[in-house]
């Protein structure tokens, strides 16, 4: 319950740093698409009306805040997408947080269809040696703990090419959030 507190007052503070960019990725999203880890639905509000919007949000604290938009769906419990299935996924702030990262790359990997595409927005590891990684790497046992599972150090965009997926547009920028100051936004395509 008290992450899903946090995640309202995250999501007031981080929201303006990047709705810009997630309007620019999100408003184009047509047919089916799949968000993992949809938080209070925060990313709602940038896709299209015609969009038919699958959310998966395992925290029901957080799924209760998700206003389901018409001929959408909200998932709670785990799922399995028909291979497929989707013409895109969303990601935003999740891939740090899921345990088995490989494994829910594999699974949206499988339920894009060729061609389809992952948004994402996430906030990542700092440049390996650099001072602020020292900084997460020292840092993740208590970060974790804190903030829902959450990694710092996670090198996100590696691990969406390793799961096959080919990085179509990417942008590094820098929010003052600490350890969790580097970002990437982008699209990553399946094959
Ligand atoms: C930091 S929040 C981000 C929420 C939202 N996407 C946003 O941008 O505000 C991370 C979310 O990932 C969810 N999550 C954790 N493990 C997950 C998993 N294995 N699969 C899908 N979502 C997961 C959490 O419940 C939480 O809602």
């Amino acid at each position: 319950m008290w992450f899903a507190w946090l995640m309202r007052l995250a999501s007031r503070f981080h929201e303006p740093m990047v709705a810009e960019r997630k309007r620019a990725l999100l408003c184009g999203l047509k047919g089916r698409v799949l968000e993992i880890g949809a938080g209070n639905g925060v990313n709602l509000q940038y896709l299209a009306q015609d969009v038919v919007w699958t959310g998966y949000e395992p925290n029901r604290w957080l799924a209760r805040n998700i206003a389901v938009p018409e001929g959408g769906r909200l998932l709670v419990e785990p799922y399995r997408a028909q291979p497929g299935e989707y013409e895109a996924a969303i990601c935003s702030l999740v891939l740090c947080s899921v345990e088995e990262v490989t494994e829910v790359l594999r699974g949206l990997f499988a339920s894009l269809r060729p061609g389809g595409q992952l948004v994402f927005v996430e906030h990542v590891a700092a440049d390996r040696g650099s001072p602020l990684r020292r900084l997460q790497d020292r840092w993740l046992p208590a970060w974790r703990c804190c903030a829902g599972g959450c990694h710092p150090n996670r090198e996100t965009l590696r691990l969406i090419c390793e799961a096959g997926l080919t990085i179509k547009e990417v942008e590094h920028f820098h929010l003052p959030l600490w350890l969790a100051g580097p970002h990437i936004c982008g699209v990553a395509t399946k094959p």
